[in-house]
């Protein structure tokens, strides 16, 4: 296999690495990974996480069982085991499926398995600059925007999607300044996002999650960029918890809101938002917190709670989507365009 380097995966001398993103920002473990039923955990408990990155993750854990002399039956067994670890983010089904067409193939062989899955990461990796580009086309000298959960080089083995916008901008030199959502309950932006931009040198502010609608209506926010899970083929989005909330003050606000993908999280066996399953997570997440310092729970340890992962933003409230080929106003998401690319 080729050796490959991202901010949270690695290919090294046919072994595969995961950066564990639970223990981000305070802790750098690199998890060095066994087999597709270590992987299908590290997913789960999101030490792999974000939607490109848990697709390209996946599908090199099949590269390597490949490497390692898994034969046919067994990679479509790994498959279909890694394809269910998590439900929402589109990507993982759309990479896994793309890999299965490989293996069923009469002509299979395992170094075109292995191909196929190093194709994928290259792929992500220009998907992420060219959304990167069409992105902070939209932003202007002096912005500040706002983001809310993980989007970057820790969710995709690009530049990222949304935060890829906001690199790309800051290295034009737009002089811009981000507002990072914390996004409880597991602080992907708090813990993951500022861990990002620190190291990219981005000016940031970490703001919890309920001090949006406020810097709204001091117009300290000018404009908002989110990625996505899954894009319906009406333009309806899933995005972490929290995006569908951000969306609706945007658009109260008449703040220019856009969520960023790469067309790998368009579903295209999914008409409108209301398909899109949602993912529900362990109730200790909101009862506490967890992290390289442990776990604590300051709740009533059996307290009830309500844990979705995800909610669902129409596309009648936000300006567009920036995919890696251009930006899709709201007129022409309604106008149904996202639907053209998968009828030419
Ligand atoms: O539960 P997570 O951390 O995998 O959720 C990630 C998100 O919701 C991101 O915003 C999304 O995957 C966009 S990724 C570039």
């Amino acid at each position: 296999m080729k050796n490959l380097e991202s901010r949270g995966l690695r290919v090294q001398d046919n072994q595969l690495y995961i950066l564990d993103q639970t223990k981000l920002p305070h802790e750098e473990d690199w998890i060095k990974v066994g087999d597709y039923l270590h992987m299908v955990n590290i997913i789960k408990e999101l030490k792999t996480r974000g939607a490109p990155l848990i697709g390209i993750s996946a599908g090199m854990m099949l590269a390597l069982s490949a490497h390692r002399g898994a034969d046919g039956a067994q990679l479509e067994m790994e498959a279909l085991a890694l394809r269910e670890s998590r439900p929402t983010a589109v990507n993982l089904m759309i990479i896994i499926d793309r890999l299965l067409k490989v293996i069923r193939d009469s002509s299979f062989t395992c170094t075109k398995l292995i191909e196929e899955a190093e194709n994928a990461f290259a792929e992500d990796v220009e998907l992420c600059r060219k959304m990167g580009e069409h992105g902070a086309a939209l932003i202007n000298e002096g912005d500040n925007i706002l983001h809310h959960c993980n989007t970057g080089g820790l969710a995709t083995v690009g530049i990222g999607t949304a935060l890829g916008v906001i690199e790309t901008a800051h290295h034009q030199g737009k002089n811009i300044h981000v507002y990072v959502d914390e996004t409880r309950p597991l602080l992907q932006g708090g813990r993951l996002t500022a861990y990002e931009l620190d190291k990219v040198g981005v000016p940031y502010t970490i703001i919890c999650d309920n001090m949006v609608a406020h810097l709204m209506s001091l117009g300290k926010i000018q404009k908002v960029f989110v990625g996505s899970d899954r894009i319906a083929l009406n333009g309806d989005f899933a995005n972490k918890i929290g995006t569908q909330g951000v969306a609706t003050l945007a658009h109260h606000f008449k703040i220019p809101f856009y969520t960023v993908a790469p067309y790998t999280t368009i579903d295209p066996e999914c008409e409108d938002g209301s398909g899109i399953p949602i993912e529900q997570r362990n109730p200790d997440e909101v009862r506490g917190a967890a992290g390289h310092f442990g776990k604590v729970i300051w709740s009533p340890t059996n307290a009830n709670v309500y844990n979705p992962a995800f909610d669902i933003t129409s596309r009648d409230i936000i300006s567009g989507i920036v995919l890696d080929r251009g930006l899709y106003s709201r007129k022409m998401l309604q106008d149904g365009k996202l639907k053209e690319i998968f009828n030419t």
